[in-house]
C-alpha cells in the first residue's frame, strides 16, 4: 500500500502524502502543494476537502453510523444522559462516577445569568425570532462574563466552556418565556439539566410545572442526538472563527448564526411547516410531484455526508411515537409524515439521489407536541450543539499545528484596470 499520490501537472510530479486516520477514508496531504507547484485545489462546499484533524465524532454516510468519540448514537441516545454525553464529547471519556458528579456541579454553579443579563432581553422586541435573541444574547455572554475570555489560559477555557454549557438552557429559556410575555424563571440546581430546561420554559407564576419523566427523558435524548456533527456548517464557522483567536462566546454566537439558516438548522422549523403546508394525506402525490418539478425542496429530507437512513432520524422517530403516546396526542401531522417518507422511501427521484429523512424531519412533531412553537425549535438545537461546538473549539485551540483559516479561491473577476473618472464612463 503506498503512503502518497503523485500529481502530474505538465511536465512535472508532485507527491502528495497520503494521511491515514483511525477509521474513514484517507486524505490527500496537500499543504505544500502551492509551494512546490503554484497551484491551488478548488473545493467549494467542502464535498472532497478535509480541514481538519479531530478526535471527536466519526460518521460513515453510506452505513448510517454515527460515533461520539467510538460510541454509537443510538446506544448513547438509550443508555446515555446529555450531561454524561457532554462529559464524553469535551473531555474524550465517559466520566467515572466521581468525574459525573464533579463535573454536573461544575455546570449546575454556572446555570445562573448576571442579573443584568436579564435587563439585556428588554431590548429585543417581544415579537423578535428567539434565534436572533439567541445570536445577541450569547455574544452578549462575553460582555458579562470578561474574567474567562484568555482563550491563552486552559482553566478560562475550561470555565467559557462549562459557561457556555450551563447557560444555554436558561438564555435559551427566556428568549421562550419573553416571546410569551411570561416571566423568567431561575434555574433550579437539583433538577437534572433537561428537567431544569423544560422547567425554565413552562413554569408560570400561577401554576407549577409538573414533571413528566417521559418528556424528560425525550428532551435529553433530543439534545443527545444534536449534541455534535462532525464539521458540519455551523461547527466549521465555530473552528474558523475560533482559528484567530477569538474567545469561545464570539465563536459560538458565530456559530448559532450559521446554524439558523434553513439547509442546516433551520431545516427543522421548515420541516414542520412542510408538513402543515401538505395538511392531510391525500396532498402529498401533488407535494411530491412539486418537489420532483424542483419547485421546493422536501424538507427534512438529504444530507451532505449521510447517503443512507440518518441514525438520529431512527431514534427521533422513536421517541416522537414515545411523546405523542404519552401525551394522548393524535396528531395528523404524524399521518402525513410517515405516508410522505412511505412515498418518498418508494420513488425513484428520490431513491436515485439517496435522500432520506434526516433528524429534523420527526423533531419537529415531537418538539410541537411538547408545547414547543415552531420558531423555537432552532433554538433548542442551537442548545444541544454548544458542547460540539466548545468541543470542537477546544480541540481546535489545543492542535498546536493551528493555523489561522484562510481559504484561497479561484478568482475570475476583472484583471487589473485604470479607474476611469465619472464623466469618461459608459
Ligand atoms: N428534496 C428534494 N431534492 C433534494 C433534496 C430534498 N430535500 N436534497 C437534495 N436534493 C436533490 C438535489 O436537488 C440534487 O438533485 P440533482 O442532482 O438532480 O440536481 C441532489 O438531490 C443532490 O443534492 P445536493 O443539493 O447536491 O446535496 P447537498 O449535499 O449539497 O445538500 C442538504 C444537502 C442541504 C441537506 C439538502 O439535502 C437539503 O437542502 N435538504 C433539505 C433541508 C434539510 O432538511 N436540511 C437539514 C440537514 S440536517 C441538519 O442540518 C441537522
Amino acid at each position: 500500500m503506498t503512503d502518497k499520490a503523485t500529481l502530474t501537472i505538465g511536465d512535472k510530479n508532485y507527491d502528495l502524502p497520503i494521511l491515514k486516520g483511525s477509521t474513514g477514508p484517507d486524505v490527500l496531504d496537500v499543504r505544500k502543494l502551492y509551494g512546490d507547484s503554484d497551484h491551488f485545489t478548488f473545493d467549494p462546499g467542502f464535498t472532497s476537502t478535509a480541514s481538519c484533524e479531530s478526535k471527536i465524532t466519526y460518521i460513515d454516510g453510506d452505513a448510517g453510523i454515527l460515533l461520539h468519540r467510538g460510541y454509537p448514537i443510538d446506544q448513547l441516545a438509550e443508555k446515555s444522559s446529555f450531561l454524561e454525553v457532554c462529559h464524553l464529547l469535551l473531555n474524550g471519556e465517559l466520566p467515572t462516577a466521581d468525574e459525573f458528579t464533579k463535573f454536573e456541579r461544575n455546570i449546575t454553579y454556572h446555570t445562573m445569568l448576571h442579573a443584568q443579563f436579564d435587563s439585556f432581553f428588554q431590548g429585543f422586541r417581544r415579537d423578535a425570532h428567539p434565534m436572533a435573541v439567541m445570536t445577541g444574547a450569547v455574544g452578549a455572554l462575553s460582555a458579562f462574563y470578561s474574567d474567562s475570555l484568555n482563550v491563552d489560559d486552559p482553566k478560562q477555557r475550561e470555565i467559557s466552556a462549562h459557561r457556555l454549557i450551563a447557560k444555554m438552557p436558561t438564555i435559551a429559556a427566556r428568549a421562550f418565556q419573553y416571546s410569551q410575555g411570561r416571566p423568567f424563571v431561575t434555574p433550579r440546581n437539583e433538577l437534572s439539566y433537561s428537567e431544569n430546561f423544560l422547567r425554565m420554559c413552562f413554569s408560570v407564576p400561577a401554576e407549577d410545572w409538573v414533571p413528566n419523566p417521559v418528556l424528560t427523558r425525550a428532551m435529553d435524548r433530543i439534545f443527545i442526538l444534536h449534541a455534535d456533527h462532525e464539521q458540519n456548517a455551523s461547527t466549521s464557522t465555530v473552528r474558523l472563527a475560533g482559528s484567530s483567536g477569538a474567545h469561545p462566546f464570539a465563536c459560538i454566537a458565530a456559530g448559532i448564526a450559521c446554524l439558523w439558516g434553513p439547509s442546516h438548522g433551520g431545516a427543522n422549523q421548515e420541516a414542520l411547516e412542510m408538513l402543515e403546508e401538505i395538511g392531510t394525506v391525500d396532498n402529498i402525490p401533488a407535494y411530491v410531484q412539486g418537489v420532483k418539478d424542483r419547485k421546493y425542496k422536501l424538507m427534512g429530507f438529504g444530507h451532505r455526508v449521510y447517503k443512507n437512513f440518518d441514525p438520529r432520524a431512527k431514534v427521533m422517530q422513536k421517541t416522537c411515537y414515545e411523546v405523542l403516546e404519552q401525551l394522548g396526542i393524535n396528531d395528523p401531522l404524524l399521518q402525513v409524515a410517515m405516508e410522505l417518507e412511505k412515498v418518498a422511501l418508494s420513488d425513484p427521484f428520490f431513491i436515485d439521489r439517496k435522500l432520506y429523512p434526516n433528524i429534523d424531519f420527526y423533531s419537529g412533531i415531537t418538539l410541537r407536541a411538547m408545547g414547543f412553537p415552531k420558531e423555537m425549535f432552532t433554538v433548542l438545537f442551537a442548545l444541544a450543539r454548544t458542547v460540539g461546538w466548545i468541543s470542537q473549539w477546544k480541540e481546535m485551540f489545543e492542535d498546536p499545528t493551528r493555523k489561522i483559516g484562510r481559504p484561497r479561491q479561484l478568482y475570475t473577476g476583472a484583471t487589473q484596470r485604470d479607474y476611469v473618472g465619472v464623466d469618461k464612463r459608459g
